[in-house]
Formats: structure tokens, sequence, C-alpha cells
């Protein structure tokens, strides 16, 4: 028992290192090089996003003109139809940083003149931080889980401590 314990807490003390020692979060520049802007068709953030991993803790930096542009976010289906009937968040002046912090979908659009109906909108979905569930999981896990859990951790203390 008392082995199992101390495994736990090196599993626990271990996450928390490994999460603390977790390369900075990523800044997801909206667009890459073109920013936040109208595109020339309705696919191009989606093309966007497609080639990103999105995880709760990152940072979406949409580069734009304050008053040419601005970014909504809303439900799915306010999103689905360019409308603003749920607005859950707005931002007016660019550059705008805004941080991931909930995982699931998240949807943005421009709402001034028909910008959102060209395809100057995104979405995104979301995933939880693996690390940060692991180690708040540790606590209610089984014990037999929690041991395996704790010798892996141990294990991999052993070889990147
Ligand atoms: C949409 O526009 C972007 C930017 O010009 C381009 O790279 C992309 O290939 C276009 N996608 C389609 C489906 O035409
Ligand atoms: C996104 O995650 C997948 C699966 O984990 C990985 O194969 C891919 O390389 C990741 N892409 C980026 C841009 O990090
Ligand atoms: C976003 O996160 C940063 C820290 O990374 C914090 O300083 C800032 O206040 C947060 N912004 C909002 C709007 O919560």
């Amino acid at each position: 028992m008392a082995k199992e314990i101390l495994l736990v807490l090196a599993a626990v003390s271990c996450l928390l290192v490994g999460s603390t020692a977790q390369p900075a979060h990523v800044v997801h520049i909206v667009g890459g090089s073109k920013g936040w802007y109208t595109p020339p068709n309705t696919t191009f953030y989606d093309e966007w996003a497609a080639k990103k991993n999105f995880t709760v803790g990152d940072k979406l930096m949409f580069l734009f003109h304050s008053s040419v542009y601005n970014i909504m976010q809303v439900t799915k289906e306010d999103f689905d139809k360019c409308d603003d009937r749920h607005v859950i968040n707005r931002w007016f002046i660019g550059p705008a940083f805004v941080n991931l912090t909930e995982p699931g979908m998240h949807y943005y659009y421009d709402s001034i003149g028909l910008h959102c109906e060209a395809g100057q909108k995104l979405s995104i979905n979301v995933q939880e931080n693996k690390l940060s569930v692991a180690a708040s999981g540790a606590h209610v896990t089984t014990p037999k889980f929690v041991g395996l859990l704790g010798l892996f951790a141990y294990l991999a203390c052993l070889l990147f401590m």
C-alpha cells in the first residue's frame, strides 16, 4: 500500500512536472499570412483549420484592421446562417487574441456587410489538454489504474529526469 502511495505521488508529481515542462501553448495565426480577411472562396478558413490541432490553453490570433473587420463568437445555428441571435463574445479591435479555455466546437465570423456569407467564418474543434486531464483524473481513478499510471510516470521520470 505504501508503495502504491509512492507511485501515485510519483505519478502526480511527474505529471505536474511534465505539464509545466510542456512547450508554451500554441498561438494560431488565423488564416496564416493572409490573416482575418474576406477570402476568395468559402472554404479558405476550413482549409486553414484542417491542418491544425487546437488544444485548451492555445490562443487564436486574428490579424485585422479595426472597423474594416470584426469577430463574433456565436452558436452553430447562428454560424450556419451568419446570424447574430446568440452572440457569445465579440472583438472589434485588431489584432485580437482569443484564449481557447474550453474544449469543444467554437464558431467565429465577421459580421460586417456580407463578409460572413462570403466565407469569413471559422469553426474549430478544441481538444482537451491531455496532460492536465490526466493529472486531475489521477485522484479519482481506481487504484489499479493509478498504480499502472504511476509505474509509467515513474519509469518516465527515471528516463527523463
Ligand atoms: C480558396 O482560396 C485560397 C486562397 O486564395 C486558395 O489557396 C484555395 O486553394 C482556395 N480553395 C478552393 C477550394 O478553391
Ligand atoms: C495533429 O494531431 C495529429 C494526431 O495526433 C498529428 O498526426 C498531426 O501531426 C498534428 N498536426 C499538427 C499540425 O500538429
Ligand atoms: C488570455 O490569457 C492570458 C494569459 O495567457 C491572460 O493574460 C489574458 O488576460 C487572457 N485574456 C482573457 C480575455 O481572458
